[in-house]
């Protein structure tokens, strides 16, 4: 026997038996972002791969380690996108967006693929949804993002959730920090791990998640980005905890969240789950005034937020979350005549004329094995046909809710489910 094809480590199959939670989750986040004006965009799949380094930056763990790239036959060198932002600004400076309307608010459902060690939680082919606010640099919009992000994971059911929030201040201070953590560090440089020492060089405020136990007890000591914010970036930062606190939104500072993606400026956040391990963050986002004019656009500040959907799956799991099937049949056909299949199959097809979703047995099984496949499908109505009722032009129609049941002519089947469906 030839070996058992399978999908590729970190890739996934989403079963029909899991769809209804990914229906549900796409609604909700739908629902959530059409309350907040915004409206979607899908991008390809694949992008030029400068994109994406300019974009994110060479020295981050994406670009340098995780980017599927290949060369197309034009020999240009192409990215399946490990992230929207970068995606989403291109397209905001392709299409002059900018001209058509001061803000643009953006949201996003789609698969993203990084090259990452697969774990609970972690692929290498996963969904983000997410949102960008494009056009404006309010405090206000933070907490757009941040509440429209927090108000889908809330109406999802998760509970067990902390927003961690923080400021990464302008490009200017953040250099002057950077300064000052080179200095400090300086004389920890030989006891950091063989990663910080590289990171040291390449990208220092990444040491900050470093999960070694050396790194950490070093950097539990360092100076923090907070006390050397300009202005502006702790004023706005105040407005956003405000704000927050206004809305009984409880969050937490935390001045060592640093993100995984060079294009921040001033606000950032996280909402982590209590409840799915190591690959607790099930969101992220933050500000980025100078993606849009880095990638070759006006000067123009954003600000958005991504969710991954597979993590937020593990973590409604894992509060016991139930989401339900997506689809079921509301009507079977059952027959007692085994050969019959026409008189089966014109029956759901008038009921599925009228947008009523109707199975039919095609196996010419036994009416027991025809009732037992109705129960497993959790059909509201069950239509048998062939009785001896049929002589005279009628059916059985059987309420499976309330196991009562009606002779009614074959002419008023559609008419007879259509009253009694949703009543
Ligand atoms: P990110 O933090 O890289 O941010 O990803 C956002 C979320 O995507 C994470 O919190 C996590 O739930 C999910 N995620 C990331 N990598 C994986 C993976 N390998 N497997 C499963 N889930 C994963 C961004 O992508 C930014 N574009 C967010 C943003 C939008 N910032 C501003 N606007």
């Amino acid at each position: 026997m030839s070996k058992v094809a399978k999908a590729v480590p970190g890739t996934k199959d989403i079963l029909p038996e899991e769809i209804g939670a990914w229906y549900r989750i796409e609604k909700l986040s739908r629902k959530i972002f059409s309350r907040y004006n915004f409206r979607e965009i899908r991008t390809p799949i694949f992008e030029s791969t400068s994109l994406f380094s300019r974009g994110i930056g060479e020295e981050t763990d994406i670009v340098s380690k995780e980017m599927y790239t290949f060369r197309d036959k034009g020999e240009d060198l192409l990215t399946l996108r490990p992230e929207m932002t970068a995606p989403v600004v291109r397209a905001f400076i392709e299409h002059s967006m900018y001209s058509q309307s001061q803000i643009t608010k953006l949201f996003y459902f789609a698969p993203m693929f990084r090259q990452e060690r697969p774990q609970a939680g972690r692929l290498r082919q996963f969904h983000q949804f997410g949102a960008e606010i494009l056009g404006s640099s309010s405090p206000y919009s933070d907490c757009e993002i941040i509440l429209s992000a927090a108000g889908i994971l809330k109406a999802i059911g998760l509970k067990d959730l902390t927003i961690k929030i923080n400021s990464l201040g302008t490009p200017a201070s953040r250099e002057i920090y950077k300064e000052k953590l080179r200095l400090y560090l300086n004389d920890h440089l030989t006891s950091l791990s063989p990663e910080s020492q590289k990171r040291y060089h390449t990208n220092i405020l990444r040491i900050f998640d470093s999960k070694e136990e050396q790194d950490k007890k070093i950097m539990a000591g360092a100076p923090l980005l907070y006390e050397y914010l300009d202005e502006e970036s702790r004023a706005e930062f105040n407005l956003v905890e405000e704000m927050l606190s206004s809305r009984g939104i409880s969050y937490q500072p935390d001045y060592q969240l640093v993100r995984g993606l060079d294009y921040y400026t001033k606000t950032t956040f996280e909402i982590i789950s209590g409840k799915v391990g190591s690959q607790s963050a099930l969101c992220g986002g933050g500000r980025y005034d100078n993606l849009v004019s880095d990638l070759g656009g006006p000067s123009v500040p954003g600000v958005g937020f991504a969710a991954g959907v597979e993590r937020i799956l593990l973590a409604a799991k894992n509060e016991g979350i139930v989401f339900g099937d997506a689809i079921r049949p509301d009507v079977y056909i059952a027959n007692l005549k085994r050969d019959d299949s026409a008189g089966s199959f014109r029956v759901a097809q008038e009921l599925r004329d009228e947008d009523i979703s109707a199975e039919m047995d095609i196996l010419g099984r036994s009416m027991k094995a025809q009732m037992r496949e109705a129960n497993k499908l959790e059909v509201s109505f069950v239509v048998i046909l062939g009785g001896d009722e049929s002589k005279d032009g009628n059916c059985t129609i059987k309420n499976m809710k309330n196991s009562s049941q009606e002779v009614v002519p074959l002419n008023q089947i559609v008419i007879f489910i259509s009253r009694n469906l949703h009543g």
